[in-house]
């Protein structure tokens, strides 16, 4: 019998095109506390300040919370050993996409190259009115709210508020790599915010092996995943890496 790493490991180098589906919690072990569970962040903030109308119509309230919670805070995050393993497995050609739902920007700077950002990336600045995007490094923070150079406008980050909807081009390439996948590794998620819960969702019905890494269950859990490697992304995809490479 073999044991749920091989099989896992298995599956994928015979994979075609493998899908990884990433939440909050594989960048738990980079110090970013997930939204949900007993160290959620929605226990000490109000999801509100990120309602996009709360945001248009108190745009400086607002902006003193979210550079505390995104800038101030997640801005000093660095990618873990579980963002470099995916970046390895796409470079290595054994995973082809992935769909984040975080907008902390931890794949890209691990060096993952195909990455849909469903919700948005906190890296970026947007002026709602010319949509002008600016760096956030190229902004100074000490100044709130942060305005456009060409209108004055309050400059929003480049991230999905509740109430918001999903960046089509994001929307187009996460539901295009789900009909294709024949793998879907599902990391770090609740699957308790739709649409992003559609995406695993839709590989599996596509007929896709789901391939669910997490210390805890989920809402896919006992629904769609075929295969849960229980634990913490940063210890287990290494371990897979290391399976897969061995093969
Ligand atoms: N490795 C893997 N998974 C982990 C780890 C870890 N080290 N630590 C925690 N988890 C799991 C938790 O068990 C939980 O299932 O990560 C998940 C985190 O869940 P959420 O905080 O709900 O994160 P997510 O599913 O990404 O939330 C979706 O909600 O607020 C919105 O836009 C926000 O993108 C976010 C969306």
């Amino acid at each position: 019998m073999k044991d749920n790493l091989s099989l896992a490991a298995e599956k994928i180098s015979n994979s075609s095109f493998t899908l990884a589906f990433t939440g909050a919690g594989i960048s738990v072990e980079s110090g970013i506390p997930p939204f949900r569970g007993e160290t959620g962040l929605w226990n000490k903030y109000d999801p509100d300040i990120l309602e996009i109308n709360y945001f248009y119509n108190h745009g400086e309230e607002s902006w003193g919370v979210i550079r505390d919670i995104f800038y101030d805070f997640f801005g000093l995050a660095s990618p873990n050993p579980g963002h470099y393993a995916l970046a390895k497995m796409e470079e290595l050609g054994y995973l082809h996409a992935i769909v984040t739902q975080n907008i902390d920007n931890l794949h890209q700077m691990a060096g993952s190259k195909n990455i849909a950002e469903f919700h948005g990336n906190s890296s970026r600045l947007i002026c709602p009115e010319c949509h002008t995007v600016y760096p956030v490094t190229a902004v100074d923070l000490s100044i709130l709210p942060p305005r456009c150079h060409n209108d004055q406008q309050i400059l929003k980050p480049d991230f999905v508020f509740f109430g918001e909807g999903i960046p089509a081009e994001a929307w187009d390439r996460s539901f295009d790599y789900a009909d294709r996948c024949q793998v879907c590794l599902v990391i770090g998620s609740t699957g308790e915010v739709v649409p992003a819960s559609y995406v695993p969702q839709k590989a599996s019905q596509k007929g896709a092996f789901i391939i669910e890494i997490n210390p805890e269950e989920s809402q896919f859990t006992r629904s769609i995943t075929n295969l849960h490697l229980r634990g913490k992304a940063g210890e287990i995809l290494p371990k897979l890496l290391e399976k897969l490479v061995e093969n």
